[in-house]
């Protein structure tokens, strides 16, 4: 029996296949129910606070829509008027919130391992949505169910992760998510300067065929997924950085043109250069479907931490 009732959800390193398994199957029920009647009642009652310490647009909203979807209420913590202006630091900010009892805080921040530091202190059941450069487990989840629902399946998969590898959180999370199924191939591509971290390496070591390669023509006929990220500018630590690797690696229709098969297309977003617009019109092209996926796998998870 899979059960994440009360569990903080913190590494997709910590799922299991089962887990997983678990949460598209109630992404896919949520999905009818919503899209039948639009606001569900399983959460009725249940608050979730919602505490964004760095930007987000897809993630902070669609956690937002999935609880109103469950017929839950949200409390948004607003950075801009809090008292972290005032020199309040982010535990004793956390600290209050869960004071007022909520039931889940959904957390991002910008320090890589906060949450596994931060959750032995706080009652309320932590979901983050990212922390710096580590992790974003939960946009693991979205996309793994992206791709089940795109080809079918989640074994027998190779899968190309390009961009911004080092100071990205998603591919470390997508990586570690791939890692429990079987036969999976991933190919990080990218600049050497931003090639995959050795702490993820170690990770999926002996759990996944792996390659590093800097051009993506080498591979892409190989791939099933090709999964572009951005490159993290706000992380980079010498803003020089960003003017030398702009444009260094891109996808757009006319580059994709050339090749006989064209693997689906993801990316997180936002998106900057490295994927033009152009690629939109193409059937492989399903970003904006995975970011919507992500209010119905959201739901699932919220559904079970909640236990309801
Ligand atoms: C990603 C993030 O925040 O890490 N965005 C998201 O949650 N969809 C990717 C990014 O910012 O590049």
């Amino acid at each position: 029996m899979v059960s994440l009732k009360g569990k903080d959800i913190i590494s997709a390193l910590d799922f299991t296949r089962e887990e997983v398994e678990h949460l598209i199957r109630v992404a896919e029920q949520l999905r009818k129910e919503i899209d039948e009647k639009g606001i569900l009642d399983y959460a009725k009652g249940k608050i979730m606070a919602t505490v964004f310490l760095e930007p987000s647009t897809r993630t902070k909203l669609s956690f937002q829509y999935a609880m109103v979807r469950l017929g839950g209420t949200v409390i948004d913590f607003d950075v801009s008027t809090s008292s972290l202006a005032k020199g309040e630091t982010d535990v004793d900010t956390l600290r209050i919130i869960d004071g007022y009892n909520p039931d889940v805080i959904v957390l991002r921040q910008k320090k890589p391992f906060f949450p596994r530091e931060i959750a032995p202190i706080i009652k309320a059941p932590i979901i983050s949505g990212g922390d710096g450069w580590n992790e974003h487990p939960t946009q693991a989840l979205l996309d793994v169910y992206t791709i089940w629902r795109e080809l079918g399946r989640l074994d027998d998969l190779t899968v190309g992760i390009m961009g911004d590898l080092k100071y990205g959180r998603t591919p470390s999370s997508l990586s570690y998510l791939l890692s429990k199924f079987k036969n999976i191939t991933i190919y990080y591509i990218a600049p050497e300067p931003l090639q995959i971290r050795e702490d993820v390496i170690k990770n999926i070591e002996g759990k996944v065929t792996y390659y590093k390669v800097n051009d993506v023509s080498q591979v892409i006929e190989k791939l099933d997924v090709l999964y572009v990220t951005r490159l993290q500018k706000e992380r980079l630590p010498d803003p020089s950085l960003y003017e030398k690797l702009k444009g260094s690696y891109k996808i757009d229709k006319e580059f994709l043109s050339k090749f006989k098969k064209i693997p689906i297309i993801m990316h997180p977003l936002p998106r900057t250069w490295e994927l033009d617009p152009s690629v939109d019109s193409l059937p492989q092209a399903k970003y904006f479907q995975q970011a919507q996926n992500g209010m119905y796998m959201r739901a699932a998870l919220i559904k079970e931490v909640l236990g309801v």
